[in-house]
């Protein structure tokens, strides 16, 4: 790994083994990208790549006479000059104008990262990455850009960020300030989203590109289940194993946007960032604003490859703290068992068999605060409710540990119910705006928490809670849109930073908690999978990944989710049949099947299964305990897709491709067809693995593939709706 500067040419050239990023400074003195792929050699000099010809109908810069931005790629571009294409950032100066040109003026090449301030993001130690900062300045206003890279010694990343400086007297408003700008040299793409709703979160969703814009976004002031903010820009023939794609990833919760534009000369234009839709941050003197980052990885072997770098990256360079590369607990959550209508005997009735069954940590979901026995009242007021918890959170917990159970409990402290002692006390302490309906969701409102002393009273409730007491778990959900935003606190010039000050606020409240009580597992939620992004994996290292506990759904929901996210981050329970959400009936066997590629768990009451089931039950905690590290972290291929045919088969390999274990999964029968062939990957190719008593090499099981009619004793397999394997394959 190393980052060059090439004097003469003034071009850098950041390598790693497997990629290299080179930009430069252009004739007029900005930022212009050059290459972002597999690597390539070093030289002095890359600026063929520049167009210098003039094209009619161009307008170009009068110091150069031939140079046009249009025609050339930008790193940053700006709006009002030579490039028509979507800009990177916006600013309005004083005197009314949005034209700016920000000029190379030095950088600083350091090895390892800085950490963003208050803001979520991947880190290094020195060994592992080296960051480039770009200085550029507009001298006429007054402001400073730095650009910022880093390059991962081990993976094909690069990370970048921009940061805006007001070094003049004059207040500057930045209107647009997009986290990346990467400008591709032709436009034979396809664009890869990740979108859905409430319980069909992240389904992949392909399109062309094609001259003009696509782009998704958030308004929601969340990441949100609509889009995610995770892309993937592949070349047309690209698929799982083989073939270039490039991913973009923003670490960040709140309003987004991811754009590819085709313009009129074969530029491929990637922007993303904070959605500019109601976005206006004006800067003073002295003041600075800093984006959130974007990851931007590449391959040229295929998706399964570039999810796998997301994957590793985000283990070992996002996660912190605890749990980090740690096998997670297989919990029990009483929510879909009880809902909020429990007793603490009820509770601890379902957590004795539970504890019976293996289970190691038990959760507490809604319900056991203020006066929430129903989804009217009760958020905001963070104090048991003494006749579900005679001796609090404290006593229960306690009790649990007691019987060998681990304790953790559900909150939701970004909300209020109008009808609560908080919102009585503070009804300005909600977001909504003066003399407008402020809309309900859930019959809940939005806690302003860009309101500094609002976040510190749900600290400080939450905080007493939390003394003392053994917990070593928080569900934090978060169970509405933001709308009518508007801070009682700010003056109106200043109402266009909410959105990014409310997320700012979560974070914060989060990073309080997480350093006071480092021992805790958080799981972020959001209905579900509806803040499902890389900014919650800084704080909680696994998400609920959907309200949607069907088997059947879950498959599809944790395949899309998994071309972004480890296997590790994505919360997965078996629920009680018929499916609450569908009412499909599915064996608690192909439940437990999909749901051992995540965060493993339980949701039902253990007592209200057969006997058999629960035999089988305690089998499936044997084997996940057995197996979690290799699940949740090992590398993880998709197989068949969910989305093309009536099964779907993934499989985790270890690290030395010596211990594997595949799931396939039917998602609806074939009559009168043969069973086929399951073709694996990432084994060792000279290694001889056993399955079903009959030994295969691992050549042989990536190639001629697994003999599906093998997997069952009745030869059918996957002819059955529902039916599902899960095999452990392990080198001799
Ligand atoms: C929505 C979550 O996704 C559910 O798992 C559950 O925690 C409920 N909220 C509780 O209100």
């Amino acid at each position: 790994m190393n980052i060059i500067w090439h004097k003469k040419s003034r071009q850098y050239h950041l390598y790693n083994d497997k990629i290299s990023y080179i930009m430069g400074v252009t004739p007029v003195g900005e930022l212009g990208g050059i290459y972002f792929g597999k690597k390539v050699h070093d030289k002095e000099d890359f600026s063929y790549v520049e167009y210098r010809g003039g094209l009619p109908n161009i307008v170009v810069d009068p110091d150069t006479e031939s140079y046009s931005r249009e025609l050339n790629r930008q790193e940053y571009p700006s709006f009002g000059t030579t490039d028509f294409g979507a800009s990177a950032y916006e600013m309005e100066q004083s005197n009314g104008s949005c034209v700016s040109s920000f000029t190379y003026k030095s950088h600083s090449i350091f090895k390892g990262k800085t950490p963003l301030k208050g803001l979520p993001a991947t880190y290094a130690e020195e060994n592992e990455a080296m960051t480039l900062e770009v200085t550029l300045e507009d001298d006429v206003a007054r402001m400073s850009l730095i650009l910022s890279y880093t390059i991962f010694d081990k993976y094909p990343v690069v990370v970048r960020h921009a940061v805006f400086r007001n070094d003049g007297a004059e207040t500057v408003k930045l209107t647009k300030v997009m986290s990346t700008c990467l400008d591709l040299p032709d436009q034979n793409y396809r664009w890869m989203q990740f979108s859905g709703a409430w319980a069909r979160e992240r389904i992949p969703q392909e399109k062309d590109l094609s001259s003009g814009s696509v782009m998704i976004e958030s308004k929601r002031g969340i990441s949100s289940a609509n889009q995610n903010p995770f892309i993937i820009i592949k070349r047309p023939n690209t698929d799982e194993f083989t073939g270039e794609a490039f991913g973009f990833s923003l670490v960040y919760s709140g309003n987004f946007i991811a754009q590819a534009e085709c313009d009129t000369y074969r530029r491929t234009r990637i922007l993303m960032g904070i959605n500019p839709e109601r976005f206006a941050w004006p800067l003073d003197k002295g003041e600075e604003f800093e984006t959130p980052e974007v990851v931007m990885a590449v391959t040229d072997s295929g998706l399964n490859d570039l999810s796998q770098t997301y994957h590793s990256l985000f283990n070992n360079h996002l996660v912190r703290g605890k749990w980090k590369n740690k096998p997670r607990p297989i919990l029990i959550n009483n929510w879909e068992a009880t809902f909020m209508d429990f007793t603490e005997e009820r509770i601890l009735h379902i957590a004795e068999k539970a504890k019976e069954a293996g289970i190691e940590l038990f959760v507490l979901d809604d319900g056991w605060f203020g006066e929430r026995n129903d989804d009217y009242a009760g958020l905001g007021d963070w104090v048991e409710n003494p006749d579900k918890l005679p001796q609090g959170i404290r006593g229960l917990a306690r009790k649990m540990n007691a019987m060998g159970l681990k304790f953790g409990f559900w909150i939701e402290p970004e909300m209020v119910n109008p009808d609560s002692n908080l919102f009585r006390r503070h009804p300005d302490w909600a977001l909504q705006t003066p003399g407008r309906k402020a809309s309900l969701g859930r019959h809940q409102l939005v806690l302003d928490y860009s309101r500094e002393e609002v976040v510190d009273y749900i600290y400080s409730m939450l905080k007493k809670v939390l003394t003392d007491a053994p917990i070593s778990y928080i569900k934090w959900d978060m169970n509405r849109s933001l709308t009518e935003v508007y801070s009682a606190e700010l003056p109106p010039e200043k109402q266009g930073m909410v959105y990014h000050k409310y997320i700012m606020g979560v974070y914060s409240l989060y990073e309080r908690l997480r350093t006071e009580f480092p021992e805790i597992l958080f799981e972020s939620c959001s209905s579900g999978g509806n803040r499902f992004d890389a900014g919650m994996l800084y704080y909680a290292p696994q998400a609920w990944c959907s309200d949607n506990t069907d088997a059947i759904d879950r498959i599809r929901i944790q395949y899309g989710t998994s071309y972004g996210y480890p296997i590790s981050s994505i919360g997965a329970h078996v629920s009680a049949c018929p499916n609450q959400q569908t009412g499909r009936d599915v064996s608690i066997s192909t439940r437990a099947n999909v749901a051992f590629f995540g965060a493993f768990g339980y949701e039902l009451d253990l007592n209200h299964i057969t006997d058999e089931e629960f035999e089988e039950v305690k089998r499936q905690i044997e084997f996940m305990k057995e197996n979690r590290e290799l699940l949740q972290f090992g590398k993880f291929y998709r197989l068949r897709s969910p989305f093309e045919a009536d099964q779907a088969a993934w499989i985790v390999v270890s690290e030395d491709g010596k211990k594997a274990v595949f799931g396939l999964y039917c998602m609806r029968s074939n009559v009168n067809m043969l069973p086929g062939f399951l073709r694996l990957a990432g084994l060792k190719e000279d290694a001889v693995y056993m399955l079903k008593g009959e030994e295969y090499y691992g050549d042989e099981l990536m190639n001629l593939g697994v003999p599906v009619g093998k997997l069952s004793s009745d030869g059918l397999a996957v002819g059955r709706d529902f039916v599902s394997y899960v095999e452990v394959l392990e080198a001799k």
